[in-house]
């Protein structure tokens, strides 16, 4: 019998997502939108890698069997895993595998000074915020940011972990202490109190927003983060919520980018961009396809690629 299912496939292109998990949400979401768009699809761990470097011919192994062919890659790393992660996106990119979001963009998006350093740089609104190193007066320091109370930051942080308020000087001071005496790096920020525990995620996908939502978090708590039990509203942004969140992406070379903004009086104040953004809690608050969005935009770089080697 002639098995027509297997000249099909050889010609289907492949996607990769860089993943350490099939069944969580947003993989297995990005998995049937891919499928659906007639995509092969699989999903590499990147802590079952072997790199293979060698002068003009890199190589990459997932468990044991080399990975050839791959039309687009999407990078979901998780934050534990960030170093690992990089080294097995810079080796898809020596292998030529177009990435739906690179590395270089990947890691500044990572590190909260090197992202609000390059944000501050372009002209794109922050809160206020400074880098202590030790030394100085804490009075001084918390001038700086606009006084009491105050936010003080782990440089690399996720879900609000590492995300603090303080009260007073002695807050300040012991909360800066403690993480010196640890090692840790910490920044101190301006707290945008009239955001109210409230702050909005914008969704940027290429050059559109493809869905937002409005983040509130649950009672006695600051951070809106849906790990710490905020809840979420789909929200419908105004054009200068837009233009930042896509000013903000373009700035640290996102295609995809979970853009988190607080409302200010003075209007948008991007916090920090998230390269693997999570998109249950969107696509349950506003019911839109999001992960389809994703794909599509993996696509068109798969295609674009795809010509440009053509030429
Ligand atoms: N400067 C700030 N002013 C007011 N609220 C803030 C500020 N920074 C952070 N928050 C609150 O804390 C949450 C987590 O901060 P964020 O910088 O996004 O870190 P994480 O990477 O942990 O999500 C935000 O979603 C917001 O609700
Ligand atoms: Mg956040």
């Amino acid at each position: 019998m002639v098995r027509p299912r297997k000249v099909r496939r050889l010609r289907l292109a492949t996607l990769a997502i860089l993943s350490r998990k099939k069944s969580l949400y947003s993989t297995r979401r990005l998995l049937e939108a891919a499928k659906a768009r007639g995509f092969r699809t699989r999903v590499i761990d990147v802590l079952r890698c072997n790199l293979v470097l060698e002068s003009g011919n890199p190589r990459l192994f997932h468990k044991g069997k080399e990975v050839r062919g791959l039309a687009v890659a999407l990078p979901r790393i998780g934050a534990s895993v960030t170093t690992v992660g990089l080294q097995v996106v810079r080796q898809l990119e020596a292998l030529g595998v177009p990435m739906l979001n690179g590395a270089s963009a990947i890691a500044r998006s990572r590190d909260k000074l090197t992202a609000l350093q390059q944000l501050a740089a372009s002209g794109v609104k922050i809160p206020r915020t400074v880098l202590a190193r030790g030394g100085g007066d804490v009075k001084e320091l918390v001038a700086q940011v606009g006084g009491l109370p105050a936010i003080l930051k782990l440089i690399q942080g996720t879900q609000g972990v590492g995300v603090m308020i303080a009260h007073s000087e002695a807050e300040v001071e012991s909360i800066l202490s403690t993480l010196w005496d640890l090692g840790q790096e910490i920044l101190l920020q301006e707290y945008v109190s009239e955001s109210g525990g409230r702050d909005v995620r914008a969704l940027v996908v290429g050059e559109r927003v493809v869905g937002a939502m409005r983040r509130e978090a649950r009672k006695g708590e600051f951070r809106s983060n849906l790990h710490r039990g905020g809840f979420a509203a789909a929200a419908e942004l105004p054009r200068e919520y837009e233009e930042a969140a896509l000013r903000a992406a373009r700035v640290l070379g996102l295609s995809v980018a979970g853009v988190d903004l607080l409302e200010s009086s003075s209007g948008p104040k991007v916090m920090e961009l998230n390269s693997s953004p999570g998109f249950e809690g969107l696509e349950k608050a506003t019911g839109l396809d999001i992960a389809g969005a994703i794909i599509e935009e993996a696509a068109r770089l798969a295609e674009g690629a795809k010509r440009a080697m053509a030429l």
